[in-house]
């Protein structure tokens, strides 16, 4: 992949449109225009059914729009195959998900190793970094713990700490805190934060909270599938 922008994302009139199992169709998002630079932190924000995981599907390469550009680290991603696309997902994207998405059956250790898996890294090379990104979340004496034996705090720890494994220039989260409780939430939220800050990992994360937007720089708020709002985070809501 050729790293010939410094947008990380940019999207171009995008479109997309489901078909729907009742014959018909539903247009779910109205030509989307953004881009995203290195070292941003954009929340994405909406009401629940606006849009929001369909784009965020569209910018981690697991959806393609129905028609327009999307172009993911300078390579228009319509143009690449499903192998190339998923050494993309790989190689550049931290996924962070609302419920988690950990093996059950498998050692915090061994999820946090995953997106190693395709790297050909020897297997102590795996276990080190593996070990150094659960540390890094304050998790390392929990390595040999299964998920379900964590809360939801820690799962979620555990689930940044895979994102983070293969080094990703992107971490894309959909309503990373939606399944936790406040106070565990904001805990997530600064250390996204630090993230950010400190390592200049680029983060766009999805909520339909104000609260949670707010420790984001950069604000994209979307109704109805179209964008009413891109720029900085407002004092309050109430005009979005
Ligand atoms: N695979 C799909 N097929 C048909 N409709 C879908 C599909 N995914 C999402 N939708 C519809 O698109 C709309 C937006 O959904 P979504 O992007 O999940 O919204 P949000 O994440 O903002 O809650 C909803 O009306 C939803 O039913
Ligand atoms: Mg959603």
């Amino acid at each position: 992949m050729k790293k010939s922008s410094e947008n990380i994302i940019s999207l171009k009139n995008i479109n997309k449109i489901f078909p729907l199992e009742v014959g018909g169709e539903q247009q779910v998002l109205f030509n989307i225009n953004f881009t995203v630079k290195s070292g941003e932190f954009v929340a994405i924000m909406g009401p629940s059914g606006s849009g929001k995981s369909t784009c965020m599907n569209i910018i981690g390469a697991l959806d393609t729009p129905t028609s327009g550009q999307y172009e993911l680290y300078g390579t228009d991603v319509t143009t690449m195959s499903p192998d190339e696309l998923a050494i993309a997902r790989n190689e550049y994207i931290g996924f962070v998900f609302q419920q988690f998405n950990l093996l059950p059956k498998r050692t915090v250790l061994d999820n946090v190793m995953l997106p190693l898996m395709y790297r050909g890294l020897p297997m102590h090379e795996r276990v080190e970094r593996a070990r150094e990104m659960l540390k890094l979340v304050g998790l390392e004496k929990f390595e040999s713990y299964l998920p379900t034996q964590l809360s939801g705090g820690m799962k979620q720890r555990v689930a940044i700490a895979r994102a983070l494994a293969g080094n990703p220039k992107l971490i894309l989260a959909d309503e990373p805190t939606g399944a936790l409780d406040s106070k565990m939430g904001h805990d997530i939220l600064q250390f996204f934060k630090k993230l950010n800050k400190e390592f200049g990992i680029t983060i766009v994360m999805i909520t339909h909270e104000f609260d949670i937007a707010k420790y984001a720089n950069r604000l994209i708020h979307i109704r109805d599938g179209k964008i009413n709002y891109d720029g900085k985070i407002p004092k309050s809501d109430a005009k979005l």
